[in-house]
């Protein structure tokens, strides 16, 4: 299968290099209203925003803030597809003006604005971060009436465009299948609050990238990239940042369109996707791996599961995992500037075949509980499989392609 991935350096708020109706999914995080590290993105369209953020007017900047985002939903409309599904990450702000103390509920906002446009909205996710910082108690200390309670979360809004998505042909109907997800990624992934989200790897993106950015977690888009689309699909982030969501598009084997004004972080998401590869091998097998532990421990207490995945020949829990598959990547290669042709193999990893049988598998780090953490992979080969010869990608075209 091939698939590809384009980076434009452009607004989200005229992609017009995106045809109509031509996107499956949106997996975005936009600048955030009232957090200070986006005032200048704000302030640089409507100048007014300065002057009423200095006057202490939060609420008009806050508005103003979201009809310059207003712009960019209208575009994403645009470009999805009847049936298609729009992920907005986004936090909601505390700040002080003028002495005082307020919060701007961006996601309520956020959410006004697609029902506005027609949108059914759907359940959102609570994201639960953990912040260990000084400020974390704000307000009046031990005294009623002033203390604040603490923010440690963000949104996943989930919206749909029009009616639910049907699956027309034979061959879509097949991919459909192919993209399920084991039983018990759906418990995790299909929860309300995401408590389990880890940093975006290293390997991926330095931390000054990922703060400069405010990047969210490869995890957090790669779920979101596998819950609501299927292999082949197109995903677009209007706000590409450093490249999240197109990595993880990649690593699932979707059609990604990034959009980022800032030109070096469109230099920024070349260098990320030029490292996914291996990382997406990497995390796949991890994946793979968590299955057959949770496999071993659930038959272990409750006895034999009743169907076998028919790629990889271990048990899942119900038929519709049967036809599950997530091969590798096997090459990408540069088409033009600003596109990443890749090439994904057709079934499943060589060294995987047989595994489960001789259970050399459960020596993995993942599945020992030694392994990386979700979604920090590090080149982990499988006990007794041929390190990384049983698959090639040509990492050296995509350096050569993406180096600026
Ligand atoms: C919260 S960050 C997104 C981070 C991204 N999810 C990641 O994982 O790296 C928002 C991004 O939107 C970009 N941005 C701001 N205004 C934009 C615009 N009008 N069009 C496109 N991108 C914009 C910023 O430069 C920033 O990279």
């Amino acid at each position: 299968m091939r698939t590809k991935i384009r980076v434009l350096h452009g607004s989200a708020m005229d992609a017009a290099a995106i045809a109509s109706e031509s996107v499956d999914l949106i997996v975005t995080s936009p600048p955030y209203p009232m957090i200070e590290m986006w005032d200048e993105t704000f302030i640089a369209p409507d100048a007014s925003i300065g002057r009423n953020l200095a006057a202490g007017k939060g609420p008009a900047a806050f508005e103003s803030m979201h009809c310059i985002l207003d712009e960019a939903w209208r575009e994403c409309d645009r470009v999805l597809r009847p049936g298609g599904l729009a992920c907005v990450n986004i936090g909601d702000a505390t700040r002080t003006l003028s002495g005082d103390f307020q919060l701007y509920s961006n996601h309520s906002r956020i959410l006004k604005a697609f029902l506005d446009l027609g949108y059914a909205v759907l359940p959102d996710i609570l994201w639960r971060k953990q912040t260990n910082a000084p400020t974390k108690f704000m307000g009046s200390g031990m005294l009623p009436v002033g203390a604040y309670v603490t923010y440690e979360h963000e949104y996943v809004l989930i919206m749909r465009k029009g009616r639910r998505r049907r699956f027309q042909d034979a061959g879509e109907k097949q991919r459909r299948r192919e993209s399920a997800f084991f039983w018990e990624e759906r418990n995790a992934w299909f929860s309300d609050v995401w408590f389990d989200i880890k940093g975006t790897p290293q390997a991926l993106v330095t931390e000054a990238d990922r703060k400069r950015s405010a990047a969210f977690p490869f995890e957090l888009a790669y779920r979101l990239v596998s819950m609501f689309s299927i292999k082949g699909d197109h995903v677009l982030d209007p706000f590409a940042g450093t490249g999240t969501t197109l990595s993880a598009a990649l690593t699932a084997g979707r059609n990604a369109t990034g959009v980022e004004l800032d030109a070096s972080l469109v230099a920024t998401c070349r260098d990320v996707l030029g490292a996914t590869p291996g990382f997406a091998n990497d995390y796949v097998r991890e994946r793979l791996v968590r299955h057959m532990a949770f496999v071993r421990d659930r038959v272990g207490a409750s006895g034999p599961m009743k169907y076998v995945n028919r790629h990889y020949g271990f048990p899942v829990m119900t038929a519709q995992e049967r036809d599950l598959l997530i091969p590798d990547v096997l090459q990408t290669e540069r088409a033009t500037a600003d596109e990443l042709q890749v090439e994904h193999d057709e079934g499943p990893q060589r060294e995987l075949a047989g595994l489960w049988e001789n259970e050399r598998w459960a020596e993995h780090p993942a599945a020992t509980g030694k392994g990386p953490a979700t979604g920090r992979c590090r080149t982990v080969p499988l006990p007794g499989a041929p390190a990384q010869q049983a698959f090639q990608f040509d990492t050296s075209a995509v350096r050569s392609a993406t180096s600026r």
